[in-house]
């Protein structure tokens, strides 16, 4: 089976990242994570988009050159991911050489086949904005607004790409592919912005303009711009064209059993029509067929507008603070569980403090600690299930067994927030089965010691289960608990391994340690 082959947007290195880029990069790597304890073999991309005017800018202010500029930005990427436990297999930076070599030589087939042409252009342009204006940035009196500067007439040279070519079938292949956006209703998104008539795609910046860029090969005076550029990595990092491009001897993926990406992982507002429009016409003008047509899974928006931080934690949002605050795996579930797939979601810090002491705090680390703890002080941590049983602990099993195939139809299916919830049913079903067992009452009564054994087995047992299903979401987190429980993944082990019975007659418990010790954060700045 060919491998699943995720990859997320590349992020612009104009600033250091954000809450919305943590959730996309999470949201990546926990479906990589899962697809692996599915089954798959993974190949992961993510990585930084290093070019175009916003970062010859702010490179300019920083009194930085471009390169130094987007070197200090992409380290602050890279060590988010590794604190939060992002484990992409291939890093994609559009300055990397490459992917230079990739968008030349696919630029170079683009412009052999006839789908390039240079063309002028006349009209207002805007020094201080360093850009071409139209009829919608004239203000109501029908002139140009201060904030452009001086606006001058202005005529350029640039090169087009055919877009409107392949438009056509563009709406077919739309038609005719429901899976290829993913959730389905943003397809007539698509579709509207089709609408009218189909203009070509601009893709050049003369280079006195814009230098911070890949040069066309056939065209030096011009540079890339900019899609066509960053689009591209999901190919050049894959192996598309290596030996064409002298890439062979770098180490690429092999592209044939890789390609078509399952799932490139974007915002939507990078859907239309970069990723649905430019994209999959790319792909097909330089001759990829209908099968070779990526997966689009487009996620929703973390509005965090009007957000308040506590005092104690400052008013920036910033995902190191959240990571250093609520852990780094307690922001990965805040930020999988409190938004659906494709929609959008308010980041709220009362809402992250309650999943912390709540959720992780109160509901998944209790019940570990509890279970332990319990088995520590009357079975000196020794399990021994016997073969007492009751309809308690049968109804315990049921819940366990239950949760396994509705938690993979939400997770495969990209609805994680239902797969965490699916999961989570062990963990209430468990806490409410400690309250109504009463394991300290039980161990009061020696008549009930066999009891209080089956009790405990069951506990410990479905912990196993819920270590394995919130492993993807929180990997360092279900480590620790495993270790907790002494048990550990076998190298290789499967969601399909997972049954009732995983501890066997004598386990050996390790030491209680709370998994994840309350916050004392309560004060909401106003
Ligand atoms: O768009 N909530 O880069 P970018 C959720 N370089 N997602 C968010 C978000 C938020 N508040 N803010 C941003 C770019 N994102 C281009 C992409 S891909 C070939 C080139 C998401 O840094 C956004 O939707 O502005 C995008 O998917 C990703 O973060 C990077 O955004
Ligand atoms: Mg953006």
């Amino acid at each position: 089976m060919k491998p699943y082959y995720i990859t997320t947007a590349i992020d612009y290195t104009n600033a250091p990242p954000h809450i919305g880029h943590a959730y996309e990069k999470v949201l990546a790597d926990v479906m990589a994570r899962f697809q692996r304890l599915n089954g798959r073999e993974v190949y992961f991309l993510t990585g930084v988009d290093q070019h175009g005017q916003k970062v010859q800018k702010s490179a300019d202010k920083a009194g930085q050159s471009p390169q130094e500029f987007v070197d200090g930005v992409t380290a602050h990427f890279v060590s988010l991911w590794e604190k939060l436990n992002v484990r992409y297999d291939g890093w994609a930076a559009t300055t990397d050489p490459v992917h230079k070599r990739v968008v030349q030589t696919m630029l170079q087939k683009l412009h052999d086949c006839g789908q390039l042409y240079k063309q002028g252009y006349k009209g207002f342009y805007s020094v201080r904005q360093e850009q071409f204006l139209t009829d919608k940035e004239r203000g109501p009196d029908g002139n140009f607004g201060e904030e452009w500067g001086e606006v001058v007439e202005l005529e350029e040279e640039n090169w087009y790409f055919r877009l409107s070519d392949h438009v056509e079938w563009l709406k077919g292949y739309i038609r005719s592919h429901p899976d290829f956006i993913y959730p389905a209703h943003r397809a007539n998104d698509v579709l509207n912005a089709l609408e009218g008539t189909p203009q070509d795609l601009c893709i050049s910046r003369p280079i006195e303009r814009l230098s911070w860029g890949i040069p066309l090969p056939f065209d030096e005076r011009f540079v890339n711009y900019v899609w066509f550029d960053a689009l591209t990595n999901y190919i050049s990092f894959a192996g598309y064209l290596a030996d064409e491009s002298g890439n062979g001897d770098v180490g690429l993926p092999d592209f044939s059993k890789l390609w078509p990406s399952e799932a490139h992982v974007i915002g939507k507002d990078i859907l239309v029509p970069a990723h649905a429009v430019y994209w999959p016409i790319m792909l097909h003008a330089l001759g990829f067929s209908d099968e070779q047509i990526p997966r689009l899974i487009v996620h929703g928006w973390w509005n965090v507008k009007g957000a308040k931080m506590s005092k104690s934690l400052g008013n920036v949002i910033d995902p190191n603070v959240l990571a250093a605050t609520f852990t780094p795996d307690g922001l990965r579930y805040y930020l999988t569980r409190d938004i659906a797939t494709g929609y959008d979601s308010d980041f709220s810090d009362e809402r992250i403090i309650m999943s912390y002491n709540k959720e992780l705090a109160g509901g998944l680390g209790n019940l570990l600690n509890r279970s332990i703890n319990m088995a520590q002080k009357y079975r000196a941590s020794v399990l021994t299930p016997g073969t007492y049983d009751d309809a308690e602990n049968a109804a315990l099993r049921q819940t366990v067994t239950d949760a396994l195939p509705a938690y993979l139809e939400n997770m495969s299916s990209w609805a994680i927030h239902d797969g965490i919830a699916a999961a989570w049913k062990i963990v209430s079903a468990a806490n409410a089965y400690v309250d109504s067992t009463k394991p300290f009452s039980l161990a009061k009564d020696p008549a009930q010691a066999a009891r209080l054994d089956s009790v405990l087995y069951h506990l410990a047992e479905a912990w196993v289960h819920v270590s394995v299903l919130l492993n993807p979401i929180m990997p360092t987190a279900m480590a620790t608990a495993r270790a907790q429980i002494g048990w550990e993944m076998p190298e290789g082990f499967q969601f399909s391994d997972l049954k009732w019975g995983m501890l066997k007659e004598g386990h050996q418990l390790g030491a209680p340690v709370p998994l994840f010790p309350r916050l004392e954060i309560t004060e909401t700045a106003d």
